[in-house]
């Protein structure tokens, strides 16, 4: 089966070149000019991007976080990560029963995703103690399953001392695998989050101010230093929020150290704790890290465009305002963590980014498509588009504006962090495997069609 796109802009994350693009049988077959094939389903892109399917590395599917669970499973996710341009996820698995073995989550997520999910996914493995075998685990994990990499957690009920960090990274530096953690100063947290509520200070706003930018900055650089003393071993920082944070990251690549991979979000660089002023509504915006300053933002952008932070990713994570979240009205500390966004990812970044002119659509490809592809081993059959690749595309066209709202969005949740905003493009199609499943943000594919990807060894690893 073949298609053939015409006379689109084709972007890759170092140039864009004019012309078109043959699928066969699901792969890139070929790039040029007058491209013909039998019996195509021929596509018309002239005057619109041709983008390799978006990869997003940081997801929540089906998350059981303490009492709640995140509304999109792997069917309402990944349909709302196709109608956003993404064809491809990394899941980040829950913490499993306390004591389990590395393989209990990935068995239990496998059954959630299978026969589910409709675009192709992987999986992140989770670390949540830390003992002989569970550090012999992760080599089989990655042996056996092409799951290359493992989230620890500085913070929440999982996280790892110290030296259980160190003997996890000193594990990945054998085994070459990537260790993507969340950095947050856990006892600080802890301590703020029960003196606020003593003061009766419940509204969303002290979501904020019980975990400042310092408590991640301090984390950041104790990981560093943590991943340095085990001789560089591969480390990536997922959810990068302040300039604090940046700054020790900063300093680690003046450094020269290896195999430091850094992830925002589109939340980090264009909402700010604005969001939390209003009692009821800030509660659709707490998550973990919180949302900053507009300092904040102009800082990660910057980190984007000078090359010190690799990925752009959602950490999509619902919950629903009407139901999940307001349990946390007057009590910010029994709100879910976490908030839509798998599906507003790629048009939040081309409007604040390519059209208002901080970034390139070459950067976007970088960002969004090959980095995050580079990071997880995943390259190049993601993240590019050149003979070899899946014929994972997105057609995007530049022109035209149009205001986003919660109605044209296909997860589960019941509202978007990014309501009202003003997006300069569209998606016209996006295409896994050479297939056509989303066309004028309609869904067209097949419940189960996604693939498991076994994943091979990240950029980071040396
Ligand atoms: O608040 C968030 N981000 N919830 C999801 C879990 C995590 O911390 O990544
Ligand atoms: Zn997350």
């Amino acid at each position: 089966m073949y298609t053939l796109i015409r006379n689109g802009q084709i972007v890759s994350e170092s140039d864009v070149v004019h012309g078109d693009l043959l699928i066969q049988d699901g792969v890139v077959k070929a790039i040029g000019t007058q491209l013909h094939a039998p019996g195509a389903v021929v596509l018309d892109a002239a005057g619109k991007y041709v983008l390799p399917g978006a990869v997003d590395v940081h997801t929540h599917m089906d998350l059981q976080a303490g009492p709640y669970r995140a509304v999109d499973d792997f069917y309402t996710g990944t349909v709302a990560a196709a109608c956003g341009g993404t064809t491809t996820i990394v899941d980040h698995m829950a913490f499993g029963p306390a004591g389990c073995s590395l393989w209990h989550q990935v068995e239990e997520y496998h059954r959630l995703a299978d026969g589910k999910a409709v675009i192709d996914y992987g999986f992140h493995g989770v670390i949540q103690h830390v003992d002989d075998t569970i550090l012999r685990e992760m080599g089989e994990l990655a042996q056996r399953e092409g799951i290359t990499s493992c989230k620890v957690y500085m913070t929440y009920d999982g996280k790892l001392r110290d030296e259980e960090l160190l003997r996890v990274l000193q594990q990945a530096k054998k085994d070459g695998i990537v260790i993507p953690v969340h950095c947050e100063n856990d006892g600080v947290i802890n301590y703020l989050r029960s003196w606020y509520r003593q003061q009766g200070l419940g509204q969303p706003i002290y979501h904020a101010r019980s975990r400042p930018a310092r408590c991640e900055a301090e984390a950041v650089n104790r990981m560093i230093h943590l991943a340095a003393m085990a001789g560089d071993a591969p480390l990536y920082i997922v959810h990068l929020s302040s300039q604090e944070g940046l700054r020790e990251v900063c300093a680690a690549r003046q450094r020269h150290q290896k195999g430091l991979g850094v992830e925002t979000c589109p939340q980090y660089l264009v909402l700010t704790e604005q969001a939390y002023a209003d009692p009821q509504e800030g509660l659709k915006a707490i998550m973990s890290p919180p949302l900053r300053t507009q300092q904040d933002n102009e800082a990660l952008w910057a980190g984007l465009q000078d090359g010190s932070i690799d990925v752009v990713a959602t950490d999509h994570c619902p919950f629903r305002f009407a139901v999940e979240k307001q349990a946390g009205l007057g009590d910010f500390t029994a709100c879910p963590n976490g908030a839509p966004g798998v599906e507003e990812r790629l048009a939040v970044m081309y409007t604040y980014g390519v059209a208002q002119g901080r970034l390139s659509i070459c950067d976007l490809v970088r960002l969004l498509c090959a980095n995050p592809s580079k990071m997880y081993g995943l390259y190049p059959k993601k993240g590019i588009l050149q003979p070899g690749s899946d014929g994972d595309v997105v057609i995007f066209d530049p022109n035209g504006t149009h205001t986003l709202t919660h109605s044209d969005l296909h997860s589960a949740a019941d509202y978007t962090c990014y309501e009202g905003m003003q997006l300069c493009g569209s998606i016209d199609c996006v295409l896994s495997h050479g297939r056509v499943i989303v066309e004028k943000q309609k869904f067209l594919g097949q419940k189960g069609a996604g693939q498991y990807l076994k994943r091979g060894q990240s950029i980071l690893v040396e």
